[in-house]
């Protein structure tokens, strides 16, 4: 049998200096969705995440707690382990860059590297920039309020002047450019590729500062102990030290490298599409497929950081709203590769109208038909009724795997959602085209009713395939609730064709998949939490179980074409004078309405042209 194709992805190492946030648990989120996806289609995938440890920021950091690096560090690395658990991430390795197997490695690079030539030792003389461990020419620096500042996080810089180990980056200056420009799938988004060549590679690369003597916690220059390895050569070496390369046990390394793609956010691009590559190339080794530069997360109008202590952690949300909530708004909200603020509001209003509405509403009506008329068995396909309005939907449906697949090989995790959501939204629109609560009243239409609900059911079958990776839990649900019980039904292989899922299996109405949120009431109870949240800096999920609390309720029977006293309860009355009216073309059904509420103006549909007439409006039938 020939070998699986391979996909190794990685995120960025993480500075364990406090606990992971939203913003880094947006990337891990969007790896292991990748990761899951490839899986899913049968590619041998391998996910790598991890620890950046040393450096001064992290000494500094452990002096402050009175512990020793090591100690400090070791706290922040379960919690991050205990972090991705919650989220539901499924890695391969967790690399920390204090572990043997990565500085003996780092050590035989940095030799190899001075002995080849490509570094040298000299005196430097620069503006340092301590939480970014980054040096900068007088060129490079920002000016902010009169002063000079990194151009990365925008913070003051201090002079500094050492002995230290150089990398001749600018000897690899035009093969760089070189690569970048014929290899356009390389950087990605494109004008990041725009960003690297026109502000660090076309003005001149200068040679790179390598070494440090001022910093303790560091991996040792073997041949010169009092230096240590500058910390970004120590952490771009964790994608191959990771996969054993230089080791006697390379097998990982053979068969995953080049790594299919480094997701980072957009500010450490430059250190992975300059200098990574330049090291790749000076190892004799092939460069990664492609560089990822996503976007930030926001908090109002600034970047969500711990230095700058506005901090979203997950944990509390998890807690209240499930995981499959934050990791959905995650990948839903903003574009991969653009900046998104996080907002509560946002993300109440996702799982609303998104998850509770769309999603759950089509799942709990399609089993609950299925029960109402077909005593909860699928029936059997008949195309015989099959009518012109179901081929749109079926073959969407159909074209699916395809469109999102597409959407995913760009990593644009939002759009592959979006185009999961057509469907379903187009299936709530079915659901009120073909109107199975009427052609349940008359026994003749039974065929064609059967045939409607099948559409549903597959295509929900459909869409509980495709979230998996973006979900991982909820899709169990669904399937519980369809009754699919066969494990090749679940998978990708299954959706090469629609109408896959046969007659004869018994549906199970359940819990709603989400809960309806208010959101005003969440909003207030989560900025409390926040309060709270600050005073302690170290976030403690208040209860760990996912699902809302559920409240006993009396099961009433609800006539049909009604709604429930529940539903009623959540209806807000308002008057309106109907500007306009009209039919809409084609449809025997539909009229559509301006309204004008006082202070603003609604367009709205409503399926009453058949109690309309000339006279003014007919009573519709009440229940
Ligand atoms: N240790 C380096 C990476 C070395 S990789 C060889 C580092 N660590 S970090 O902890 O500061 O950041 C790691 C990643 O988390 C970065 O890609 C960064 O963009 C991402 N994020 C941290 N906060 C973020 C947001 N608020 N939004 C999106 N991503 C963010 O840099």
């Amino acid at each position: 049998m020939a070998d699986k194709k391979t996909f190794y992805i990685t995120t960025p190492i993480y500075y364990p200096s406090g606990n992971m946030t939203i913003g880094h648990t947006y990337t891990t989120v969007a790896a292991d969705t990748m990761t899951r996806f490839k899986k899913m289609q049968g590619y041998d995938t391998y996910f790598l995440t991890g620890t950046d440890e040393h450096g001064q920021k992290i000494e500094k950091k452990a002096a402050e707690a009175g512990v020793t690096p090591i100690q400090y560090v070791d706290k922040i690395v379960a919690e991050t382990k205990e972090l991705w658990k919650l989220m539901n991430i499924e890695y391969d390795d967790f690399i920390r860059t204090s572990e043997e197997r990565h500085t003996k490695i780092v050590q035989k690079i940095f030799r190899k590297f001075y002995e080849q030539g490509d570094i040298y030792k000299a005196e430097y003389e620069g503006m340092y920039c301590t939480p970014c461990e980054s040096f900068w020419t007088p060129t490079q620096l920002v000016e902010k309020d009169g002063e000079k500042v990194c151009p990365d996080c925008g913070r003051p810089c201090q002079p500094m002047k050492e002995e230290s180990y150089f990398f001749r980056m600018s000897k690899y200056q035009d093969w760089m450019i070189d690569y970048i420009e014929t290899h356009p799938d390389f950087i990605q988004p494109a004008k990041r590729a725009n960003e690297m060549l026109n502000n660090f590679l076309k003005p001149g690369l200068q040679d790179l500062c390598v070494s440090r003597t001022s910093v303790k916690w560091g991996i040792p220059v073997d041949f010169d102990e009092k230096h240590t390895v500058y910390v970004w050569i120590d952490a771009l070496s964790n994608y191959i030290t990771a996969l054993g390369y230089g080791t006697d046990h390379d097998e990982l390394f053979k068969k995953y490298w080049p790594a299919d793609v480094h997701l980072v956010g957009k500010e450490i691009v430059r250190f992975h599409t300059i200098y990574w590559p330049i090291m790749l190339h000076a190892l004799g080794l092939p460069l990664p497929k492609q560089v990822f530069g996503h976007g930030w997360l926001l908090f109002g109008a600034d970047r969500m950081s711990k230095s700058k202590g506005n901090v979203v952690y997950p944990q509390p949300i998890v807690a209240r709203y499930g995981v499959d909530s934050l990791r959905y708004y995650l990948m839903r909200e903003m574009p991969f590769g653009a900046d998104g603020n996080y907002t509560n509001e946002s993300f109440l209003n996702r799982m609303n109208a998104d998850l509770a509405n769309d999603l759950g509403n089509l799942v709990s009506r399609t089993v609950a038909m299925i029960e109402k008329y077909f005593g909860g068995v699928t029936p059997e396909w008949t195309g015989a009724v099959d009518e012109a309005l179901d081929t749109p939907l079926r073959e969407h449906c159909a074209a699916l795997p395809a469109l999102v697949s597409e959407q995913m090989d760009k990593l644009q995790f939002s759009q592959a959602l979006a185009e999961i959501w057509k469907v379903i939204g187009e299936c709530n629109k079915y659901i009120d085209q073909t109107q199975p609560w009427v052609l349940g009243k008359d026994p003749e239409k039974k065929d064609r009713l059967a045939n409607v609900l099948l559409t549903l059911a597959e295509c929900v079958r459909f869409v509980a395939v495709l979230i998996q990776p973006f979900m991982p839990s909820t899709p169990a649900r669904i399937f519980e609730q369809l009754g699919v019980q066969d494990e090749a039904l679940k998978a990708w292989d299954s959706l090469s064709a629609f109408g896959q899922l046969p007659a004869g299996i018994k549906v199970c109405k359940g819990d709603a998949l989400f809960p309806r949120i208010d959101v005003k009431k969440e909003l207030e109870a989560l900025s409390g939490k926040e309060e709270k949240k600050e005073e302690k800096n170290t976030p403690q999920p208040e209860k760990k179980e996912q699902k809302p609390e559920k409240k006993e309720k009396k099961k009433v029977e609800i006539p049909e074409g009604c709604i429930g006293f529940d539903d009623f309860e959540k209806i807000k009355l308002r008057v309106a004078r109907v500007i306009t009216c009209e039919r809409v073309e084609k449809s025997e059904k539909l009229l559509k309405f301006r309204l004008s509420l006082g202070d603003e103006e609604r367009t709205v549909l409503s399926g009453i042209a058949k109690f309309h007439n000339a006279n003014g409006w007919k009573k519709a039938k009440s229940c």
